[in-house]
């Protein structure tokens, strides 16, 4: 596992296109990167051919937190190549991206999944993120 790096470029639009099941543009890159914390987007390479295969990131939310305090984050980008899926990759690389936040301070953490993406759902459930009361 290891940070997004511009020579990604082409083949993680290719990742994102097939975990979203529709063409990305370089734009949606151009347009995502510098909305991410430092770091982000975190990929997983598939063994054999060094493509990445899984990647997960984090994005500060525009939000009230005073200007000492971290802001919150939310994780963003996460999504896994359909033929590499239940293998525990988005598992790793959601794991990742947690605990590099924690290591830099960020301590109110967030996820958002649609209602009916029952496997983000479980999956998120499952590395102890709570509903909300
Ligand atoms: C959701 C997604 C990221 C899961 O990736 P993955 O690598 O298959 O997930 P993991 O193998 O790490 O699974 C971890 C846990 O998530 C849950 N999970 C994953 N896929 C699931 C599915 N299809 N149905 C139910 N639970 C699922 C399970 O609890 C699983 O643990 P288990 O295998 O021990 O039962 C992947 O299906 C994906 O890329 N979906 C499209 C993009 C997306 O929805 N991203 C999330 C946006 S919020």
């Amino acid at each position: 596992m290891r940070p997004f790096e511009p020579a990604d470029a082409d083949a993680y639009l290719r990742l994102a296109t097939a975990i979203l099941g529709e063409p990305i543009t370089h734009w949606y890159l151009v347009r995502l990167i510098p909305t991410l914390v430092p770091g982000s987007p975190l990929v997983i390479e598939h063994g054999a051919s060094g493509l990445p295969v899984a990647t997960g990131a984090a994005r500060p939310l525009p939000g009230t937190a005073p200007r000492a305090c971290t802001p919150p984050v939310e994780l963003v980008n996460v999504g896994v190549a359909p033929a590499h899926r239940r293998r525990g990759l988005a598992r790793a690389v959601c794991g990742a991206v947690v605990a590099r936040l924690l290591t830099e301070g960020f301590l109110d953490i967030r996820v958002a999944p649609e209602r009916d993406n029952s496997a983000a759902r479980a999956l998120y459930r499952g590395l102890g993120f709570r509903e909300p009361r």
